[in-house]
């Protein structure tokens, strides 16, 4: 087994999922390459410092710059708000490191395009971190699809939802409410929650290929926690789309984090000519499945609960009946790509498929801006 150093940038929540996720997987999996964690970078030395105590890194960093320039470094995994992606993700491919990198890629799709091109004409190794692909549950639910159990697939709806900006009180800008304003998130709800809604969607059920869209800004001024003063708020506080996949089917989408007594609500159903699921995040390791050609007196929703050494990663965790969580999404992931990087292959999503999630977030908010149908720029 190889060793890889990682050095990781930001020690928010992702910082701490993804030095989770690289900490345990080798517990756990039987890989070809092991995660070594090197570096973390923060721009406070202090908080870098102790965040390397607590997780276990080798060293602490301040500047991203200095990170990517290191030759101990071979993969760098950005953890950062939005902003920082593109120019991180082009320097570390330029300087041949890996790169993963969380969602959305970029801000725009100019700056996604940016980013794509990098890794690829590197020919570095690149994944983006849409986690919950690697749900055991969903990941049943990929199965299903893809054997033909749900047969032609007529409907596609998902939801994501949180009520934690309803406070006209709640500041904008800076750690943590960065994603309330958009020049550092990009957009609100569409890039921060529909694009995981929609990074799956188009997982299991193929290309959507033109949407339509509403948005609204509840709230429009904010004070903003780096300047001070009262300033207007540019992201969408919520948004719902309809959208057509190529496979004919149609779909509803929607997110708000003004959906009191939502935390995170993130569901997706789908219905088939033959079988229809539903999965729900705070339900996570379950699968619920009605199959219409089940004998008639016997036929309902099962819910099955995902824990069984023969379903998608669960023999690699306890025993039969006990359930994972969230942050073993994150490892599942980091097990997947040190696999792929064995078989010389990239794990999905890769920087180009992830892409194709911003091309639909983009035509998600120039529909919401024309009021009319757009179509999905292609990738
Ligand atoms: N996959 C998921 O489910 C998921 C969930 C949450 C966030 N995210 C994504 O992860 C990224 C980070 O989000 P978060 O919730 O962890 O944010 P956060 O605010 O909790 O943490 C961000 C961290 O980045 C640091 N940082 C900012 N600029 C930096 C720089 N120039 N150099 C080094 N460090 C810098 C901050 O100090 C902070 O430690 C975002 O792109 C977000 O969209 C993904």
């Amino acid at each position: 087994m190889k060793n890889i150093n990682i050095g990781v940038i930001g020690c928010g929540f992702m910082g701490r999922t993804h030095s989770n996720a690289f900490g345990k997987v080798s517990q756990f999996f039987d890989l070809p390459y092991r995660p070594v964690l090197k570096t973390i970078c923060a721009r406070n030395a202090d908080r870098a410092r102790a965040f390397a105590t607590q997780w276990g890194y080798e060293s602490a960093e301040t500047d991203w710059r200095r990170l990517v320039a290191s030759p101990e470094i071979d993969l760098i995994d950005i953890a950062s708000p939005n902003d920082t992606h593109a120019e991180i993700a082009v320097a570390a491919a330029q300087a041949g490191k890996m790169v993963l990198c969380e969602k959305p890629l970029g801000r725009t799709p100019a700056e996604s395009q940016a980013m794509v091109d990098a890794v690829e004409s590197a020919g570095v190794a690149n994944m983006v971190w849409y986690n919950y692909r690697r749900v055991p549950a969903v990941m049943l639910a990929k199965q299903l699809i893809d054997e033909g159990k749900l047969g032609k697939i007529f409907h596609y709806r998902s939801v994501f939802l949180q009520d934690w900006t309803i406070s006209s009180d709640l500041p904008q800008g800076g750690e943590g409410l960065w994603r309330l304003d958009a020049s550092v998130a990009g957009s609100g709800v569409t890039g921060d929650l529909l694009a995981h809604n929609i990074d799956t969607a188009m997982w299991l059920n193929g290309a959507m290929y033109e949407v339509t869209a509403m948005t609204e800004t509840f709230i429009k001024s904010r004070k903003h926690n780096l300047t001070g003063k009262q300033e207007p708020v540019l992201i969408d506080d919520a948004c719902a789309f309809l959208a057509r996949f190529e496979n004919g089917s149609l779909a509803t989408f929607e997110a708000s984090r003004y959906a009191r007594g939502h935390k995170a609500l993130y569901t997706l159903e789908i219905n088939g000519e033959n079988a229809s699921i539903i999965w729900d995040l705070q339900d996570l390791h379950r699968l619920q499945y009605f199959d219409h050609r089940d004998e008639g007196r016997l036929r309902g929703w099962r819910s099955i609960h995902v824990t069984d050494g023969d379903q998608p990663y669960m023999k690699h965790w306890w025993v039969p009946g006990l359930q994972i969580g969230y942050e073993h999404t994150f490892i599942h992931q980091v097990a997947d790509f040190l696999t792929g990087l064995g078989e010389h292959h990239n794990a999905s999503p890769t920087f180009r498929e992830a892409m194709r999630t911003d091309n639909v977030t983009a035509a998600v908010l120039q529909s919401a801006a024309s009021r009319s149908w757009e179509k999905v720029a292609a990738c």
